[in-house]
């Protein structure tokens, strides 16, 4: 399918009672013909690229959606970084730094992908520094020992598995390509804390309880990853209708306690609800209910680490400074060198 590049034709105001001026009939032209090849893109269930006309509110929901995505990214480096020192062997020092170098990556595809619909970086980290971007909520709890490096690995990357697994079909090319080779990593990443948690959990009993502590802090804030209940999902509909999102936030939050259920038995421990099971009339993986006042105070900046891990952002950018600094002043010299060049 030929994709339909539509320059937009500036705005002329009409004077009351004139006929339409060219300009505008030309602008709402392109505006219906723009519409209809986009809506015919998404009933077929193809992509949109970042020059094809999209609407306003499209643009404007992708931009949310993968701008609060690649902080989550970012932000999501500071619980495990934390513990790349007191990692217990040189062995698990070297994944875990791999993984924290990972998720940075996660984080620049991401960015990439959101700079396509016309918002610069800086823009972007500026709103995250002032606190005005979300990120995910998960990363405002803290990482209190060895084992939450399992349980994060496990429950928060098994989850973000569960509900970036269908973002690799977005309707947005750029967001979904940047998802195939996300999810790709992200699976090593929960084999990884899976391994984490069943070496403790083989270990000795003061080592199985560390893992189970962990699990037990973890299941709650994981499942509340998924978005907050259907019924309080005010994007859900529109996102789905433009095939960004393909699955409920409850639907997804009850495929991965399914699959909880079955590798939690492996690693010999359990997880803390009594209420989870399966529901043979809706087919459907049922769990206890979970504190929606908690994950409305983490999302209004009132969890266990928000302060902190806005503070160590705004840090690590700050020190950051110089690098940018020099990076722009050497692109800045090799495109007068290729100017000059070609002159
Ligand atoms: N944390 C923070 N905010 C959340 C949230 C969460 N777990 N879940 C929902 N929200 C916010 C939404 O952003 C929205 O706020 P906004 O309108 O101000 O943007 C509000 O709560 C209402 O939620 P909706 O269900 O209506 O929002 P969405 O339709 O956007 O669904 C979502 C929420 C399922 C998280 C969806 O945005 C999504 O799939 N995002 C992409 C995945 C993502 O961002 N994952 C981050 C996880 S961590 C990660 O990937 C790092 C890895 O290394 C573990």
């Amino acid at each position: 399918m030929a994709a339909q590049n539509l320059q937009s034709v500036p705005d002329q105001p009409a004077a009351p009672g004139a006929a339409a001026p060219a300009a505008d009939q030309g602008q709402a032209q392109l505006e219906a013909e723009g519409q209809a090849y986009f809506d015919r893109v998404i009933s077929e269930d193809s992509r949109i690229e970042p020059r094809d006309w999209m609407p306003a509110a499209y643009r404007k929901t992708l931009l949310r959606q993968i701008s609060q995505h690649a902080h989550s990214e970012i932000i999501g480096m500071q619980p495990e970084a934390n513990w790349i020192s007191r990692a217990p062997s040189l062995k698990r020092k070297a994944i875990l730094m791999a993984k924290v170098q990972d998720e940075a990556g996660h984080g620049l595809y991401l960015y990439s992908a959101a700079e396509t619909l016309g918002q610069s970086r800086d823009q972007m980290m500026d709103d995250l520094i002032a606190g005005k971007a979300r990120y995910s909520s998960i990363f405002n709890y803290p990482a209190l020992t060895w084992a939450d490096m399992g349980a994060i690995g496990w429950l928060v990357d098994g989850a973000a598995i569960c509900n970036q697994v269908p973002l690799c079909r977005a309707s947005y090319g750029p967001y979904g390509r940047a998802m195939v080779r996300i999810c790709k990593e992200e699976s090593f990443h929960q084999r990884q804390g899976f391994e984490i948690l069943l070496e403790l959990s083989n270990g000795t009993p003061a080592q199985k309880q560390m893992a189970q502590d962990a699990v037990n802090r973890w299941y709650a804030p994981a499942l509340m990853m998924f978005g907050p209940p259907d019924d309080d999902s005010p994007n859900s509909k529109q996102s789905t209708a433009w095939n960004i999102k393909r699955f409920s936030n409850d639907e997804l939050r009850s495929r991965f306690v399914g699959m909880m259920v079955e590798q939690v038995r492996v690693l010999g421990l359990t997880l803390p609800d009594s209420e989870v099971r399966f529901n043979e009339d809706t087919r459907k993986w049922e769990h206890g209910p979970l504190d929606w006042n908690e994950f409305k105070e983490v999302l209004a900046g009132r969890g266990p680490c928000n302060s902190q891990r806005l503070e160590r952002r705004r840090q690590a950018h700050d020190d950051g400074a110089w690098v940018r600094e020099a990076a722009a002043a050497y692109a800045h010299k090799q495109s007068m060198k290729t100017k000059e060049f070609a002159a």
